[in-house]
């Protein structure tokens, strides 16, 4: 089965919030946002813009009839800047014209100014002034404290990881559309419709009920459309219902890169304790998360570091405490692992830096303390492990010992190219974090000439969840995939949606419509029964006939159909799933949080140039764990795009806010992306058939989020390359590991600790 959107993706036919036709009247919007990160705002003057050719009107909050907050998990987010600004580019005025050259042109009339505040950039330092989104939690599991006495080996580090812009193809985006009676329909490119529906409710002061939001794909979320969509939906919709007028905004590049938050930067300390053969005794980590101005997901994300701190290993005796740290950059947010590869770079860095000084592999201890069935997890959870499987199925397959005897022979024949290598075993638990969000429906009709149409809450935002929403229809009513249509994704058709987001979005409506088709499908096998005169435990439907005892009839799909129609029986359906057993107690921080955990080994080589310190990945070897993949073509690439992006966050996109709070990597040309040259030369992935019970639809485990995670290995593969050129390299644990930074590292000598601050360019 191949993705449903491959054929348009490559004409170029696919409808993105840009290509819907705007309709006669269409005005144009543009933000005004903050220059400046902390400050009072003495005077906003509009009086030039408002002069401006082609301008309608400039919206402030004072124009909003309901409440200015957009908050998502707590109600600290004006829509629009009120008396103070927190952070450079946060929304201050929305400009709306008759076209986007005439709204971008007054924006740069307005005049705004601001009585500047002290500007914190720093995690540690908001931690140290108080500044704290939410009271800070930790993880525990054993006694940490007596354990340290059992050490024959402890070592204590920090480490950071840098945030990640994510640079989906299709900028944000709305536009917004009256509809009688004072609703508004908002085509949003957003991973939670309901989000944005909500808060235009919030904001307008109007029911949910007159707020519609039809999704029908992205180009990309990555976690920031979970929550960061909100606000241009709203924005659009706040001019919509005071002009009565369909009004569109479609960020360019350059104001999506600066107004948006990204994933999240975090500076973190470390100690880890080994027993003398090498099993992790104990593990301490503090995360000191830089939330951005705001909380958006922020407690949530911190919450997930806290889950996967222990990545893949069983450790008797953790604590682990986060800090969610307020500062004035933009609201950092969900991406791809959310939290998780945060947390992972951790506990990496604290294996890698004891088997440095123990002077072993790293992956001598990874292997020795891999998690296996029945470990708990530090929260409470109870592991049922394919660590162990994936481990030693990838030694094998790729041979990955002779792999490592090439390089050492490599590396002794060449003075200037190193190799280096790393194995990334990875974790990752699938479900929302808050149990209550794990709930999704989905509509499912048959009309009378047989055709099926299906809604859920999932958007299809490249991810290929339409296609497999179109599989699990065609599997339960044994369907060819033509006769079923997955429509946009809307709040009339399915309410009170979570976002598509924790990888859980098949699973979730899978379920949901697989719910809804066996409703249908049992009422029509009843209805088949009684015509025949049989029993519908003796009724089957198969390729669109059907079967009594096995037998084929001369009852079809269609005609079947249409019987059920005229004896009066709904041939429609809206299915609801929650799956079952998971709970958390935030109190106790105990529990059964996921449904259950994917699993996989990543094998990662490198060569950098030692002259240069340029690099580069040279292969990428993984078994991941993918239960039964329903659709390997869809889920290989989510494997290989997870990796890349991983790569992409560990080794070269380098964020750089300067003190005042400004991004000074904002362009495509400053911040780098993983391009055609820069993938792994290849990237081997096997399937590991899996097929246990478990939750996932169709015994098809969830993909999107846990290959990002393999790209981790790339950093300590690089790492490895730099020490065989210079065994006293002093490496910070301090990701991305830069060309630039794996120069200065190459060069560096012992007891010299590189610098683990970016400087800025000239811009
Ligand atoms: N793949 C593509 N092509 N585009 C995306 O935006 N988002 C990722 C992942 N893979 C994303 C993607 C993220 S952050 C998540 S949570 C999941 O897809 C969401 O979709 P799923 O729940 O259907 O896996
Ligand atoms: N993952 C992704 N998105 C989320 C989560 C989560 O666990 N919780 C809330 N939003
Ligand atoms: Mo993904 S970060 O859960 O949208």
């Amino acid at each position: 089965m191949q993705n449903i959107d491959a054929y348009n993706h490559v004409r170029g036919e696919s409808v993105y919030l840009d290509d819907i036709p705007t309709i006669a009247g269409t005005l144009y919007g543009a933000v005004f946002d903050s220059p400046i990160a902390h400050g009072h705002i003495k005077r906003l003057d509009l009086e030039e813009a408002l002069k401006s050719e082609g301008v309608v009107r400039i919206f402030t909050y004072k124009d909003i009839p309901g409440e200015n907050q957009v908050g998502g998990i707590v109600p600290d987010e004006p829509l629009l800047a009120e008396h103070e600004v927190h952070f450079c580019g946060m929304p201050i005025a929305f400009v709306v014209a008759f076209s986007a050259e005439a709204a971008y042109a007054a924006v740069k009339k307005v005049k705004v100014e601001i009585d500047p505040l002290p500007v914190i950039t720093d995690p540690r330092e908001a931690k140290e002034k108080g500044e704290l989104i939410i009271p800070p939690r930790t993880f525990q599991i054993g006694d940490t404290d007596a354990a340290w006495k059992k050490c024959a080996h402890i070592f204590e580090g920090r480490a950071d990881s840098n945030g990640q812009e994510h640079l989906y193809i299709e900028t944000q985006g709305a536009y917004a559309v009256p509809i009688e009676n004072d609703a508004i329909k908002i085509y949003s490119s957003t991973q939670g419709p309901t989000a944005v529906q909500r808060h235009a409710a919030v904001v307008l002061k109007l029911p949910m009920s007159r707020i519609e939001v039809d999704v029908t794909r992205l180009g990309g979320g990555f976690g920031g459309k979970e929550d960061q969509a909100t606000i241009w939906g709203v924005m659009c919709a706040l001019a919509t219902y005071h002009l009565k007028k369909p009004v569109k905004y479609s960020l360019h590049r350059m104001e999506d890169m600066r107004m948006t938050g990204k994933r999240h930067p975090y500076s973190s300390d470390f100690k880890i304790g080994l027993s003398k053969d090498h099993k992790i005794l104990a593990y301490e980590a503090t995360f000191y998360q830089n939330a951005g101005a705001t909380a958006d997901l922020s407690p949530a994300v911190m919450e997930r570091t806290l889950f996967h701190c222990t990545n893949s290993y069983f450790v008797p005796n953790v604590k682990a405490t986060a800090y969610s740290c307020r500062t004035n950059l933009p609201s950092n947010t969900a991406f791809r692992g959310f939290g998780g590869p945060q947390g992972m770079f951790v506990i990496e860095s604290a294996i890698a830096q004891a088997a440095e000084a123990l002077g072993v592999p790293a992956s001598d201890i990874q292997q020795k303390n891999l998690i296996k069935t029945g470990d708990e997890f530090p929260y409470g959870q109870k592991a049922d492990s394919e660590a162990v499987e994936c481990w030693e199925h990838s030694k094998t397959l790729y041979n990955i010992d002779q792999i490592r005897k090439d390089a050492e022979l490599f590396n002794a024949a060449n003075k200037l190219y190193k190799k280096g290598f790393a194995v990334m075993p990875v974790c990752f638990g699938i479900s929302f974090t808050k149990t209550m969000m794990n709930q999704a429906r989905a509509q499912v009709h048959v009309y009378t000439d047989g055709s099926v149409a299906v809604s859920t809450g999932a958007v299809e935002m490249g991810q290929g969840v339409n296609t497999k929403m179109l599989q699990v229809a065609a599997q339960v009513f044994s369907l060819p995939p033509a006769r079923i249509k997955v429509n946009s994704t809307n709040t009339y058709r399915v309410a009170n949606t979570s976002p598509s987001a924790a990888s859980a979005t098949a699973d979730l409506n899978g379920k949901a419509t697989e719910i809804a088709c066996n409703a249908i499908l049992d009422r029509l096998k009843r209805v088949a029964a009684e015509e025949l005169g049989a029993k519908p435990g003796q009724i089957e439907l198969k390729n669109e006939i059907v079967l009594l005892k096995g037998k084929p009839t001369d009852i079809d799909w269609k005609k079947l159909v249409m019987l059920t129609y005229m004896k009066r029986i709904s041939l429609s359906e809206h299915g609801h799933y929650t799956p079952p057993g998971i709970h958390f107690d935030m109190k106790k921080e105990k529990g059964h949080p996921f449904a259950y955990h994917v699993y996989g080994t990543a094998f990662i080589s490198t060569t950098v140039d030692c002259l240069r310190g340029i690099y580069t990945i040279d292969a990428v070897k993984v078994v991941h764990d993918f239960g039964q993949s329903m659709n390997p073509l869809i889920d290989l690439g989510q494997v290989e795009g997870g990796i890349v992006q991983g790569i992409g966050w560990m080794t070269m996109e380098e964020l750089v806010y300067d003190k005042e709070g400004r991004l000074r990597s904002n362009a495509l040309s400053t911040y780098k992306v993983p391009d055609i040259y820069s993938v792994p030369k290849e990237i081997d992935v096997h399937f590991l058939d899996t097929k246990k019970e478990n939750l996932a639809i169709l015994r098809s485990k969830a993909v999107g989020e846990p290959p990002l995670m393999y790209g981790i290995g790339a950093y300590f593969a690089l790492r490895n390359a730099i020490r065989a050129f210079n065994p006293n390299a002093v490496i910070p644990y301090d990701a991305p590991l830069t060309p630039e930074k794996v120069l200065m590292s190459l060069y560096s000598a012992a007891g010299v600790r590189q610098s683990p601050e970016v400087v800025p360019g000239n811009g």
